[in-house]
């Protein structure tokens, strides 16, 4: 698979921290730590109760010192770091463990745990302690501090750094995510209509597999380390 790779996208979800103890989203129980993703993850919901959605990023924020990254975080950036040709990381998580094992080519499209983002002036600030609502914002000196968290119906970071990867894509591999959100559902399409190979690494059928050239069944951990294998060949 590997000669005729130049440029890779790679696109990861909840799913590959699942190993590192991370709950994903959709579970059986379709509850996200306890709650419908809706009721913490929405304008509506931190405008109606601020106090619970701020809360609810506290304690993901803390839960990041009890994990570490797993070999597939591993695998990801022992590539980043070997790979001649572009290649970029676009994660839909929030968590830190794609740093933590060393990947430097990285987008968090839906934001990052531990940054915190002004709702009146627009800056982002790195964020590693509780975050109470009216927290002041340094810059403007607002009462505005929020979870740096794309919310649903927010527009994702870095949008046009994303569509100029998947465009350029070689190859294009998701891997740990339902494919249920959008847009990070749809790159696979922009990926195929640009004549990339498609390459889904997932523990399920996802909602999205019919798209790619190939599904690979199984964990993370052991499925991305064996793809790196063969493309560092
Ligand atoms: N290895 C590989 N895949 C796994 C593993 C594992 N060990 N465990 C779970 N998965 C897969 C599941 O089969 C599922 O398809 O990971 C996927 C997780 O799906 P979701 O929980 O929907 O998470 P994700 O796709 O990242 O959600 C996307 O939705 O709620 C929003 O913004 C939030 O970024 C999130 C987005």
């Amino acid at each position: 698979m590997a000669q005729d790779i130049q440029n890779i996208m790679i696109l990861t979800g909840a799913g590959i921290s699942a190993e590192s103890g991370l709950a994903t989203f959709r579970g059986p129980d379709g509850l996200w730590e306890g709650h419908r993703v809706e009721e913490v993850c929405t304008p509506e919901a931190i405008a109606r109760n601020p106090a619970l959605v701020h809360r609810f990023y506290d304690e993901r924020r803390a839960k990041l010192a009890e994990v570490a990254p797993n070999a597939a975080h591993d695998a990801l950036a022992a590539l980043d770091a070997a790979w001649d040709g572009d290649l970029l990381i676009v994660t839909q998580n929030v968590d830190d463990l794609h740093e933590r094992a060393g990947a430097r080519r990285l987008i968090h499209m839906h934001g990052q745990l531990q940054s915190a983002l002004c709702a009146a002036c627009g800056v982002t600030v790195p964020w590693t302690a509780s975050l109470p609502p009216g927290t002041p914002c340094a810059t403007c000196a607002r009462p505005a501090l929020r979870p740096d968290i794309v919310f649903f119906g927010e527009m994702p970071y870095a949008m046009d750094a994303i569509d100029e990867a998947v465009r350029n894509a070689d190859l294009f591999v998701s891997i740990g995510t339902s494919g249920a959100v959008y847009p990070a559902a749809g790159f696979v399409q922009t990926a195929r209509h640009v004549g990339a190979r498609t390459l889904e690494l997932n523990l399920d059928p996802s909602a999205g597999s019919i798209w790619f050239e190939e599904t690979r069944l199984g964990p993370a951990t052991q499925l991305v380390p064996d793809l790196v294998r063969t493309l560092l060949g």
